[in-house]
């Protein structure tokens, strides 16, 4: 089944315009497979929708099942598009034949919900990826979004952490985490993310990190961070050459063997 969501991370979601690549991907994927190996239940959520290609991600691996909160103003205006971003991210979903489960899209800024409009479409949330506003007061009202919808066991990703381009969310999520006082810890970082869950499951994601097929092509690098020791997965130029130069050359389905 991996295999099909591999092909699906190289090749099909590729054509949605978006900002997730592949390696965070395939850590998106370990989580999910070991939550669900697990038992680990409960929704999912995204802050920052785009055009789906997260979404989308979301979607594929986890099935038509699952409960998918999505939050966006959906006010992007791009005049070359010539349809509204909401039509364009429907549109993709039709596109990978991936359904968008509308009664769960929220068109609204996060910044003005409450956890109760989380967890009244999807009940405590296992994942939860904040990607939407990337100054601090956005990060601010975000973190504390996602902590108070969060399951026990759940998971909050970061993106465009430690990005010079995006100093604020850097500011936000140490913020979050120095005055959550030890009750969250980092346990994975790449070069876009940070991956944060409550303390008691630290031992159980950092362990779904290190051990999890899909990672084993990158180094590992314990570093410590705020109190915790984080994986790091690097990915060396020379893969991220070698899919570049691929993908230029038009061989997307054949970029999926750099990662193994
Ligand atoms: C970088 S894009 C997200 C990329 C997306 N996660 C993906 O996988 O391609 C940022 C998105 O955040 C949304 N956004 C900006 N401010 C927001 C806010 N206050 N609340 C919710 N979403 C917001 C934008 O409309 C945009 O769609």
């Amino acid at each position: 089944m991996n295999s099909s969501v591999r092909k699906f991370i190289f090749h099909d979601l590729q054509a949605i315009e978006g900002y997730i690549d592949p390696p965070d991907a395939l850590v998106f994927l370990a989580i999910l497979r070991s939550q669900q190996s697990a038992s680990l239940q409960g929704g999912l959520a995204e802050i920052g929708v785009y055009y789906g290609r997260s979404y989308f991600l979301l979607r594929k691996i986890c099935g038509d099942g699952e409960k998918i909160v999505a939050i966006d103003p959906f006010d992007i205006v791009k005049p070359d598009h010539g349809v509204t971003q909401y039509e364009r991210f429907a549109a993709g979903g039709r596109q990978l034949g991936l359904s968008v489960d509308e009664e769960r899209v929220i068109k609204s800024d996060s910044t003005l919900l409450r956890p109760a409009d989380v967890i009244e479409r999807a009940g405590l949330i296992r994942f939860f990826s904040i990607d939407g506003g990337h100054m601090l007061p956005h990060v601010e009202a975000d973190s504390r979004l996602a902590a108070a919808s969060l399951a026990e066991h759940g998971i909050i990703v970061f993106d465009d952490t430690f990005n010079p381009a995006w100093p604020e969310v850097t500011a936000g999520v140490t913020d979050f985490l120095r005055e959550e006082a030890g009750r969250y810890s980092v346990f994975c970082l790449t070069k876009y993310k940070t991956y944060v869950c409550r303390q008691p499951f630290h031992e159980f994601y950092a362990r779904t990190i290190k051990t999890s097929p899909e990672l084993k092509t990158f180094d590992h690098i314990e570093t410590e961070f705020l109190g915790s020791t984080a994986i790091r997965l690097h990915n060396p130029m020379r893969r991220r050459i070698a899919y570049e130069v691929m993908v230029g050359l038009g061989m997307r389905a054949w970029s999926e063997r750099a990662y193994r």
